[in-house]
């Protein structure tokens, strides 16, 4: 088939002057500056890995507390609980209300088989929530809590993942953005933070597990490819988390932790990655992260959920409207109802000759048997005017009696008679 420019997609037009639509971007920012921002993030991983400290760290906030540690023979948590914390952070103007997932408990057991369950479940449970506000007849303003991102922290121990970070990964990886992180990675060397992360993503792609990657568009400018291409060589993040701030040997006062042979600084490339994962999962992709938890993540769950309780999607909605078939079916549909009103006229017209007819009948059937009482009186009156007749000729008179009865058999008879 020829295609036609015009027809395949919109033109491109040149302006002869400005119009003011390159302001857009501009109403977008002051519009989500006033309704002000959401983020979920949810955080995984032993005890003691050092959640709290990056979570306090990547937000600049105290959002956790200090924890006291827990006494050596103190009573444990059965079951991976899940807390969250909200907290409404706002820098330069900007808002964000920041929920922070805690899963504590998850794999401190001797059986760690169905940790990942709990974590799941509030996964889904979040995800329902949204569907359920979805489903509502106003729905106005969507409370978002679904989670956007799970930030999975991989013990520091240089040799590969364990069978516990394989399975939650896998069971987690098509529901939520998975971040994973080597958790306290100043107690590794360079290399073996290199070799370590080649073995992680090696065990990654050996499980097809799918984690989140920081998507690169051709249509981006070369900077932003490049720093978006630099993330991605970066996962699994190696972070250092610290809310200290400490002085360098040179005078400087950075957030970090003080070592004998000196000082290891959180917000420096050189020394770790945490740059790299606050860039990504607050500077650069929260929104990526939000609109890939909406379209890809809870997409997926949404329809896997209706088809599980039989909603189908109406294939007819997407059949192309053809006049000439839509006329026919028109034409169709009336010609059935023209017919339908000519056998309901025929019913009833048959209907009513029957009745025309029944009452016909039934007049004619009384009519003779008015006829036959008729004839049965004349003959009746006949017989006895010819018992009298031959009584008079044989000259035997009658007795009075007699003659009353006669005379008053004759007379009812002519009065019956006149009166019909
Ligand atoms: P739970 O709350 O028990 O789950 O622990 P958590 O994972 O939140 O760890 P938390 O942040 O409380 O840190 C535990 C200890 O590790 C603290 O003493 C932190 O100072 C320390 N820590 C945190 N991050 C790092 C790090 O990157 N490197 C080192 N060496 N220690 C860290």
């Amino acid at each position: 088939m020829a295609s036609n420019g015009a027809a395949a997609g919109a033109a491109r037009k040149k302006l002869n002057g400005y119009v003011g639509f390159a302001n857009l971007p501009n109403q977008v920012h002051r519009k989500s500056v006033r309704k002000g921002f959401t983020f979920t993030c949810m955080v995984v991983g032993e005890s003691g890995l050092g959640k709290s400290t990056l979570i306090n760290t990547l937000f600049n906030t105290r959002l956790y507390a200090r924890k006291e540690v827990p006494p050596p023979h103190a009573e444990r948590p059965k079951t991976v609980a899940i807390e969250s914390i909200s907290a409404d952070i706002e820098e330069n103007g900007v808002r964000l209300k920041l929920t922070v997932v805690d899963t504590p408990g998850f794999g401190d057991f001797i059986n760690n088989d169905d940790s990942w369950k709990p974590i799941v479940d509030n996964i889904e449970s979040r995800f329902d929530a949204y569907l359920e506000q979805e489903n509502r007849v106003n729905r106005a303003k969507l409370l978002d809590n679904r989670v956007h991102a799970c930030i999975y922290f991989i013990q520091p121990t240089g040799h590969s993942l364990r069978p516990i970070d394989i399975e939650f990964m896998r069971r987690l990886h098509q529901k939520v953005n998975l971040i994973p992180v080597i958790a306290k990675s100043d107690t590794l060397t360079d290399d073996e933070i290199l070799s370590f992360k080649q073995r992680v993503l090696n065990d990654i792609a050996h499980h097809r597990i799918e984690i989140f990657h920081a998507p690169v568009y051709d249509n981006e400018d070369e900077e932003t490819i490049a720093e978006n291409e630099e993330i991605i060589r970066k996962i699994p993040f190696a972070v250092v988390g610290s809310d200290q701030e400490i002085d360098t040997a040179d005078g400087r006062r950075v957030r970090g932790r003080a070592y004998p042979w000196g000082v290891i600084e959180v917000d420096n490339e050189a020394h770790c990655d945490f740059v790299k994962l606050r860039q990504m999962l607050i500077r650069s992709h929260m929104e990526e992260l939000k609109e890939h938890t909406h379209d890809a993540l809870y997409e997926k769950y949404r329809s896997e959920k209706l088809v599980a309780m039989g909603v189908t999607q109406d294939q007819s909605v997407f059949k192309e409207v053809n006049p000439a078939a839509k006329m026919a079916e028109d034409r169709a549909l009336h010609e059935a109802k023209l017919a339908k009103m000519e056998n309901e006229m025929k019913l009833v017209f048959q209907q009513k000759v029957a009745e025309k007819e029944a009452k016909l009948k039934q007049s004619e059937e009384e009519l003779y048997a008015r006829h036959r009482e008729m004839r049965d009186a004349l003959e009746k009156q006949r017989m006895e005017l010819e018992d009298k007749k031959r009584r008079l000729e044989s000259g035997r008179p009658l007795t009075p009696e007699k003659q009353n009865q006669s005379y008053q058999q004759a007379t009812k008879k002519k009065g019956g008679f006149l009166r019909n």
